[in-house]
Parts: structure tokens; sequence; C-alpha cells
């Protein structure tokens, strides 16, 4: 299998807080991986590390085989890797369809161009009702537009942060069925950060468990799953969760 992405020993640290500590991880061709671990463990930090957003103390970062270490976001979207926010800011004022379509001018010149791939994407996530304002939609739609900018650009790697959070059970069925698609359709590869159990055990065809910044585990859904190490820290964080 092609690599896709190789983060080799990335350091990050705010202050006295090493946030991420060496830590390292890849993604093949066509592969799901799904990045797991307790509340402030560090995964958004290192998407932000891999997307350019913060650049790393040390430690690399190859994308198909080329070191992007340190490279500012938007050349980092143009060679092929897009992601989702954790806190999504809706582009209240802007319809979806101008919305999706502001993604794909990342990648095409022409705006016709632009609006066509973002209708064809549009289709592909079964967005009703493109002119409708992002401001009023729901959670569900909120995030579909947020895969849909992301898609647009035409990523070969896509990062989702917490696709799946305030979803409900029947919708997080049908996330975890668009994500296989988009896997499929669109043959590109995703890291899946996620809380959502059993949306991240559903698609990852891989988990890698971070904890306080560090690798803890790693392997088929089924192994990680039933990892002491990563149980203790769950049932950890469950307990500190019900005190708090
Ligand atoms: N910009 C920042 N400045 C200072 N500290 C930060 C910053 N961003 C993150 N941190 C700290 O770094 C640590 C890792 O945070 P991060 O957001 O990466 O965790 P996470 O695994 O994404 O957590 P969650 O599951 O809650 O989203 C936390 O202790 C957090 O408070
Ligand atoms: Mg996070």
């Amino acid at each position: 299998m092609k690599t896709v992405l190789r983060a080799q020993s990335v350091t990050k640290s705010f202050g006295g807080l090493v946030a991420v500590r060496n830590f390292s991880m890849e993604v093949g061709e066509g592969e799901i991986v799904g990045l797991i671990g307790p509340n402030g463990a560090g995964k958004t930090t290192f998407l932000n590390v891999v997307t350019g957003f913060l650049k790393p103390d040390s430690g690399r970062v190859f994308f198909m085989g080329e070191d992007i270490t340190g490279l500012p976001p938007h050349k980092i979207c143009i060679k092929g890797v897009a992601r989702t926010f954790q806190l999504i800011k809706p582009f209240s004022k802007m319809t979806i369809l101008d919305a999706i379509a502001a993604g794909a001018l990342v990648r095409v010149r022409s705006k016709v161009e632009a609006y066509r791939r973002a209708q064809e994407i549009i289709e592909f996530l079964r967005l009703r009702n493109p002119e409708r304002l992002c401001g009023s939609l729901n959670v569900v739609e909120e995030k579909l537009v947020e895969l849909g900018r992301a898609l647009a650009t035409k990523p070969k790697l896509l990062l989702l942060d917490e696709i799946a959070a305030g979803l409900r059970p029947s919708e997080i069925e049908e996330m975890k069925k668009t994500l296989k698609l988009i896997r499929d359709e669109f043959g590109l590869s995703l890291v899946v950060v996620e809380h959502v159990m059993p949306l991240v055990m559903g698609v990852s065809d891989r988990v890698v468990v971070m904890s306080s910044g560090s690798k803890i585990a790693e392997g088929r859904p089924e192994e990680v799953a039933s990892n002491p190490k990563v149980i203790t820290i769950y049932l950890g964080e469950r307990r500190g969760r019900a005190r708090g």
C-alpha cells in the first residue's frame, strides 16, 4: 500500500504543556484510520500540525512522500489535504451551493467549473435545496456542508475532526455509510478523529489511540477495543467526567 501521510516524531508544546509528544502515524492509500483518545489528548493539535495551522516544535510531516512540514495551510490544501473543523463555523449568510463552490475555487479557476463541482458534491451528499442559507440547517446538514466544502477541494487525504459529534444513532449510521462511500467513490484516504465509538470503530481499517500527546495503542478496531491500556484510559475518563 502506498503511504499517503507519514508523520514522524511530531512534538508540539504550548508554553509548558506538551500537547503532542513524539507522535508518529501513517495513513495508506484508500485507508480509513481512526484517531481516538480522551479530551485533551492532542488529536486536534496533531491535525493542526498536519494541515499547517500550527508549526511543530520538532518532527516532520510527509504527504505523498514530500516534506510539507511548516508549509502554510493553503499550500498544504492545494497539495491535496483537506479537513473539517471540530467547531463548525457555519457560513450562515451563504447558501449551501455557494459555501461548497467556495471550497472548489481552491482547486479550479473558473466559477462555472466550481459551481459544477459543487453541484456534483451536493448530489453525492444528497443535500436538498442547495439554495438554502447555511444558517438555517440542522446539525446533520451542517456536517454535510462541512464535508462538502472539504471534498470540493479535491483532496487525496481528508481529516475529519469530530464529524459525528451531536448526531443521533440513526444519523451516525448514515454518516458511517457516507464516509465509506467517500473513500470508495473518491478514492481518498481518511483520518477520523472521533469520540463517537460506534462511528470510529465501524468505519476504521485501523485505529490509533492517543493519550497525553503520545500514541499508546494501534491496531484493528477490535484489537484496540480490547486493549487493557485503552480500556483503563477510557474508564478513567468516564469516572473523571462522572465526578466533574
Ligand atoms: N492554542 C492552544 N494554546 C494553548 N493550549 C492549547 C492550545 N490548543 C490546545 N491546547 C491544549 O493542548 C492539549 C491538547 O488539546 P487538543 O485540542 O489537541 O486535544 P483533543 O485531543 O483534540 O481534545 P478533544 O477531544 O477535547 O477535542 C490540551 O491540554 C489543550 O488545552
Ligand atoms: Mg479536539
